[in-house]
């Protein structure tokens, strides 16, 4: 029987729009377990790279909020933002290496394994590096200070804007 994946408080790292993002990685994540788990309805002919579209989706969107992950690094000044961003890219490199070798087989069932290995590789960063700057980004009160709000949302904002060219 599948493990249900779902969201734990706990994972939080209390900056708020980071968190939502993590929330919306691990519930994507969920969804795919879902849809493609062995207990899944059976699979329609037509559907045979449904999988590998939905996983080479999650990929994208992990890379996504690892780019806004790493401007928030580097709008607060995150000291270790070198070795963060080395991780990112070491954690991009395995997944496609894995997608890679998941197309390969032809993989249309997300079995247990193949949930368990994409569920370790967003969890173990979450809850490793990504709460060593969460500690850190908490502890930077002057900075925060200036923007009268310590869940961060101000700086995210700030960078949004910024992005759009506002
Ligand atoms: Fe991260």
């Amino acid at each position: 029987m599948t493990r249900l994946l779902t969201w734990h408080d706990e994972w939080s790292l209390n900056i708020d729009l980071v968190d939502a993002e993590h929330r919306g990685l691990i519930e994507q994540l969920a969804d795919i377990c879902h849809r493609f788990g062995p207990e899944a309805s059976p699979r329609r002919s037509g559907d045979a790279f449904a999988l590998i579209d939905a996983l080479t989706d999650l990929g994208e969107a992990v890379r996504e909020h690892f780019k806004r992950e790493e401007e928030l690094m580097q709008a607060v000044g995150y000291e270790d933002i070198a070795e963060h961003c080395t991780e990112h890219a070491l954690l991009m490199a395995e997944y496609t290496d894995q997608l890679r070798r998941w197309r390969a087989e032809g993989l249309d069932v997300f079995d247990e394994d193949a949930q368990e290995n994409a569920r370790d590789w967003i969890l173990d960063h979450i809850l490793g590096a990504d709460r060593d700057f969460a500690k850190a980004f908490h502890e930077m009160d002057d900075r925060l200070s200036a923007t009268r709000d310590r869940s961060g949302v101000a700086v995210w904002a700030q960078l949004n804007a910024a992005r759009r060219g506002l």
